[in-house]
């Protein structure tokens, strides 16, 4: 296995298709942890299922390739807001990464003393205008809310998931996941315009020094990166040989 080495400020994302992924097998455990198996194993659906098990197995197979880690022995803790780090071994405790997946497509973001936020969404049909007004007038701060309400209809799924992927990205950066109330802090909306924070509340102090980048992906994903400083992003394809 050939070792990969991340500078400072790099932030390398991996993206691709799952179906190309290696699904483990789950008779013998490894390289997932019981754990691992016993969320597969909550899932109903066969192909969501499926699809956590590949992604597990991806996440390892990438950090193990950065740490020298067969995939088996990394170990992972997850704090009270959900948030993944490393335990062990001791080398890839330093390795700070995020994973969003949408529909067949995950991708993953790793760095070294660095934080990081991921997200992607798959722009698909399934949106609608009612179901979308529904969420941003719960969810998004009144300033979001008009400036997507604003938006040339044929803009308006898209810069709402740009959005939802903007904001996402940051709450994971901050380790914080959903118990940040998604109107506390505000972003661009426009989708193809540069991705930034315009502003936050007082609960979201942790939110200064971050960087968002919108990530150039598949034609119908749209996704985010956020970071504490401006990441120089490494796009690397599927999937590494172990
Ligand atoms: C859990 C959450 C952080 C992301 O969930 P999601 O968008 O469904 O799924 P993603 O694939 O993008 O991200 C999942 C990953 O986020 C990471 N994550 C979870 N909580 C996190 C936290 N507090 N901080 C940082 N990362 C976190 C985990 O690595 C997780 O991967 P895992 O499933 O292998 O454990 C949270 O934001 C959530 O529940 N979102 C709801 C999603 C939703 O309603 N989407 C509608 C969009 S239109």
């Amino acid at each position: 296995m050939n070792v990969l080495t991340l500078r400072p400020k790099e932030v390398h994302v991996w993206a691709g298709s799952l179906r190309a992924c290696e699904l483990p097998d789950v008779e013998s455990n490894a390289p997932l942890s019981i754990s691992e198996i016993d969320r597969a194993n909550r899932f109903r659906d066969e192909l969501d299922r499926d699809r956590f098990l590949r992604r597990r197995l991806l996440l390892r197979k990438i950090l193990g390739a950065y740490t020298n880690t067969a995939p088996g022995d990394l170990e992972f803790t997850v704090d009270e807001y959900g948030c993944p780090s490393v335990t062990s071994p001791i080398e890839a405790t330093d390795i700070s990464f995020s994973t969003s997946h949408s529909g067949d497509l995950a991708i993953v973001a790793v760095a070294k003393q660095l934080t990081v936020g991921i997200d992607i969404e798959q722009i698909s049909r399934k949106h609608t205008i009612h179901e979308i007004n529904a969420v941003t007038s719960r969810f998004f701060s009144s300033a979001e809310y008009s400036a997507l309400a604003a938006l040339k209809p044929e803009d308006f799924v898209k810069g709402f998931l740009s959005t939802w992927t903007r904001k996402e990205a940051l709450t994971k950066a901050l380790g914080r996941g959903l118990s940040i109330p998604l109107n506390s802090f505000e972003v661009s909306v426009a989708p193809g315009k540069a991705a930034t924070i315009l502003g936050w509340s007082s609960d979201c102090a942790d939110m200064e020094g971050l960087k968002l980048d919108d990530l150039a992906l598949l034609e119908d994903y749209v996704g985010s990166l956020a970071s504490n400083h401006r990441a120089v992003v490494f796009y690397r394809g599927y999937w590494l040989e172990t």
